[in-house]
């Protein structure tokens, strides 16, 4: 009974992202058809938004003026065990005992909040949606012809296995989709939507200490999509994601014939940098600047020597269609609507060339954009580990009572801290298997 009642809020919380994401799309359709034809050089994308939190970054959004918004996942903090929480005060106490107050009790009521809703264009695009197939997986395009950008919009979780299981992500109907998505009319720009992170392996460097969702755990699913652009030969492809509450610009040279760009936007609301007070930010982006990584993109530009920020966010890209070639400007943007970071690519960038940089990398080499994080040397990838451990065992040796040691006491217990923090923060999101 009380998994059916539970199943019920799900279902809830899931129409209303999908109610959502219908909407965020510009009341887009289901088809590969053109369905706006108006040139678009700007486009926002978000995640990660606490619905009950304050959203003062909407601001720097509105500022921006977007022709498009792009809702990337983690719309709503829907995962909570009480409904309550959601929506509004509990009446009584005891599990589930509010949800009359939440659910339509008589079926007057039931229908009368169906006949509102049923004749809402959303819905029937929704019933639609849901009677063809399963999860949520879509694709608009915009422009006119010759500039026409792509969004394609993966459903990364509906169809996926466990983590670690090296299994499916997107599920076998998704991939045929996808393919025929890929390989269907041109694009000036096509740009694939993943709620996770595409290029950068983050856990590759984090664990054992804590792993997170991202395509790298599925690393053949994450073979195959590179295999499936590059098979398609289609160019000017990128990637947009969210879910890690911090921004970062990764790209990937050594699989598709050119630069594979994920630009990473996280959250709206939710960031790293907000779960520890501010004196402890600076703890925060060393750490950030400390985990190695090989994908990351790391310009003059950026913020803070990390090349990520760790506050709240929104993406930003900018299309120059008269320039030659074609320029993008992308960027990940604070509240005031400031860039964090940002790359500016040319679209003549995202053209499949005929060499390969991996093939000319030696064994042992390792190259920016291109070498594997897991191929790092034992050293560096494990930098950030050894720290906390060494931390560790210096606040327990610092016991013995040496001078010494207690002054290593306070060097170490600072980093120890953070780095707990920092290990709870992401274990707070249930990021672990
Ligand atoms: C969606 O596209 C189909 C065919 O491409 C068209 O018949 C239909 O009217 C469109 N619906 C909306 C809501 O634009
Ligand atoms: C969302 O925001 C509310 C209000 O600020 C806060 O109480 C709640 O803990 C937040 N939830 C998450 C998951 O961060
Ligand atoms: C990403 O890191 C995980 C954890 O170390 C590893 O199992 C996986 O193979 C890596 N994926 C890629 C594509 O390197
Ligand atoms: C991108 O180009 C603009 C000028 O069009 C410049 O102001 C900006 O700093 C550049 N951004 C990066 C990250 O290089």
């Amino acid at each position: 009974m009380d998994g059916v009642k539970r199943w019920r809020w799900w279902a809830v919380f899931i129409l209303g992202a999908l109610i959502g994401s219908q909407f965020a799309c510009g009341g887009g359709n289901d088809s590969t058809k053109a369905n706006h034809e108006a040139l678009v050089s700007r486009i926002a994308f978000g995640s990660c938004a606490n619905q009950t939190a304050p959203q003062p970054i909407w601001d720097a959004i509105i500022k921006f003026d977007p022709q498009v918004f792009i809702w990337m996942g983690d719309n709503i903090y829907g995962d909570i065990k009480r409904p309550s929480k959601m929506f509004g005060k509990e009446r009584t106490i005891g599990p589930w005992k509010n949800v009359p107050r939440f659910v339509p009790t008589s079926q007057d009521e039931m229908n009368f909040k169906y006949h509102i809703i049923k004749n809402h264009p959303a819905y029937s695009r929704l019933r639609h949606n849901l009677n063809t197939k399963a999860g949520i997986y879509t694709s608009y395009t915009f422009g006119p012809v010759g500039r026409q950008i792509k969004i394609i919009l993966l459903d990364t979780r509906y169809h996926r296995d466990p983590l670690s299981s090296d299994g499916t992500i997107l599920g076998s109907t998704q991939w045929t989709w996808l393919e025929k998505e890929l390989n269907g009319p041109s694009s000036a720009i096509t740009i694939i939507v993943s709620s996770i992170q595409v290029i950068s392996n983050l856990s590759a460097t984090t664990g054992p200490l804590f792993y997170m969702e991202s395509w790298g755990r599925f690393p053949k699913e994450r073979d195959r999509l590179f295999q499936l652009i590059a098979d398609s030969k289609r160019n000017g492809v990128f990637f947009i994601s969210g879910d890690v509450h911090f921004g970062e610009i990764t790209r990937y040279d050594c699989d598709v014939g050119y630069a594979l760009y994920d630009i990473t936007s996280s959250g709206l609301t939710q960031a790293v940098e907000k779960a520890v007070p501010a004196p402890f930010h600076f703890v925060v982006r060393f750490l950030a600047w400390w985990t190695p990584s090989t994908m990351r993109v790391i310009g003059k530009n950026c913020r803070h020597r990390s090349c990520t920020y760790g506050q709240p966010n929104f993406g930003a890209i900018e299309i120059d269609w008269d320039a030659t070639p074609v320029a993008l400007k992308i960027e990940v943007r604070d509240t005031d609507g400031i860039p964090a970071i940002g790359v500016n690519i040319s679209l003549s960038e995202l053209q499949a060339q005929s060499v390969n940089s991996a093939a000319t990398l030696r064994v042992g080499e390792h190259q920016k954009h291109c070498s594997l994080e897991v191929d790092l040397p034992w050293i560096v990838r494990y930098r950030l580990t050894i720290l906390f451990y060494f931390s560790v065992a210096g606040m327990f040796f610092s016991t013995l009572g040496s001078i010494f040691l207690k002054f290593l006491l306070f060097a170490l217990v600072g980093l120890n801290f953070a780095a707990a923090v920092v290990f709870r923060l992401f274990l707070r999101k249930c990021k672990l298997d």
